[in-house]
């Protein structure tokens, strides 16, 4: 394969030269395209060693080739890492004021991305929103993961491993982008739909939720090589092989079930719509009109918060994640709901998505933001809820990787 590695100005780029290394080492053409900035971190020599080919930097080069848009032509993917703040923003807008971003912009290849800043410049609303808008384009993300930044301090934000990139991005051109196996030898555990809460033998309280984000997420997360346990309520879609499915009614059934499956999980993911109340009394026999009469009283208890509790647990290095459906009037209303959610809740991540009569429920598609533990935006994502799945696993599998 022809494959363009373009190196961008962060300290990272001396990184990427293993990035080379690995995919020349894979038997692949290697085509180097390094922005100025780049340069000031790692050598030339260097990068014409490894890549055995002459870097290219400038747009004023080769004219006479017309190179500008030759190398994007030529290549059969594109790989750049590190993929700094700036370039990400570049790459969203379209620029294409060096190099790199002509040959960016002149290829149909498939385009896989690093990026290495600091926490601060990743969770950036800006970058947040250039990033949602790459991968709604189908720009492929490796990374970041969590761990010691280029100071003395650490989070999200450091470049991915040389051998992941090189990895995620031949998966990528292989079109096996689905066979990222990020998850393998983890354990993922995924609650789903809607809890039932019997009022009687045939009547119960229960919520719009079709499962379907739950399910997709099960699916995503045992094509990412992990070891899947779901914990179905009530699911309205059918139910994907090769996992371990444990079927719960009532909100008791899935506190149980859950809290004998999550402390033996690296990743629980709590995307079921649990119900917050359930009835003091469940009638013997079905209530009865005659009996109850011109109005029916119902009284309610309310129920143990499931992810209140399993987070308050110690938990070593294991992750939970919790989900949030509100019904907010605007973006920053729900946000905020999210924000005091996640503390109350002490989850490690919550995914926020807004709902209502006609969204979110029993949809196809879905629009969500994940936000850290202290409520900062870290992730955005939307589509179909199967690539909605899959791209928040991406964030918590780098959280997991980051966490070793
Ligand atoms: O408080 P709320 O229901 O909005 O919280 C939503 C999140 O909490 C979801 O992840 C849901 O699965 C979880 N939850 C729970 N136990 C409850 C209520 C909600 O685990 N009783």
């Amino acid at each position: 394969m022809n494959i363009v590695v373009g190196i961008t100005g962060g300290i990272a780029a001396y990184k990427a030269v293993n990035v080379i290394r690995g995919l020349v080492l894979a038997g692949h053409d290697v085509h180097v395209v390094a922005t100025e900035a780049a340069l000031r971190f790692v050598g030339r020599p260097t990068l014409e060693a490894i890549s055995r080919n002459t870097v290219n930097t400038d747009l004023y080069e080769a004219v006479a080739e017309v190179r500008h848009v030759a190398i994007g032509q030529a290549a059969d993917l594109i790989v750049i890492a590190p993929a700094t703040a700036n370039t990400i923003a570049k790459l969203a807008t379209g620029l294409a004021d060096d190099l790199l971003g002509n040959t960016v912009l002149a290829s149909r290849a498939p385009l896989v991305i690093a990026p290495a800043m600091h926490t601060e410049m990743w969770q950036n609303p800006a970058t947040v929103a250039n990033i949602a808008l790459l991968r709604s384009r189908g720009v492929h993300l490796v990374g970041p993961v969590s761990g010691q930044l280029t100071g003395t301090d650490s989070g999200v934000g450091r470049m991915a491993e040389p051998d992941d990139i090189v990895a995620h991005a031949l998966a990528v051109a292989s079109g096996a982008s689905t066979r990222i196996r990020d998850l393998e030898g983890r354990r993922v555990l995924v609650t789903a739909g809607g809890t039932r809460e019997p009022l009687d033998p045939v009547r119960f309280i229960g919520n719009r939720s079709s499962g379907r984000q739950g399910v997709a997420l099960a699916e995503a997360a045992r094509d990412r090589g992990a070891a899947v346990t779901l914990i179905a309520a009530h699911v309205e879609v059918p139910l994907p092989t090769e996992i371990d499915v444990i079927r719960v009614e009532t909100t008791e059934q899935l506190l149980q079930a859950t809290s004998a499956e999550a402390a033996r999980s690296d990743l629980t993911i709590m995307a079921a719509a649990v119900a917050d109340y359930r009835p003091v009394e469940v009638a013997e026999g079905k209530i009865k009109k005659i009996h109850a009469g011109e109005r029916l009283t119902l009284e309610l208890v309310q129920n143990p918060d499931i992810l209140a509790t399993i987070s308050a647990l110690p938990r070593d290095g294991r992750l939970i994640v919790g989900f949030a459906a509100e019904t907010a009037s605007d973006r920053e209303a729900l946000l905020e709901l999210g924000r005091a959610k996640v503390a109350r809740k002490g989850c490690d991540y919550l995914v926020v998505n807004e709902v209502g009569w006609t969204t979110g429920f029993a949809t196809e598609g879905n629009a969500v933001t994940v936000l850290d533990a202290s409520g900062a935006i870290v992730f955005e994502a939307s589509g179909s809820k199967t690539s909605v799945a899959d791209d928040i696993l991406g964030v918590f599998a780098a959280a997991l990787s980051g966490a070793q």
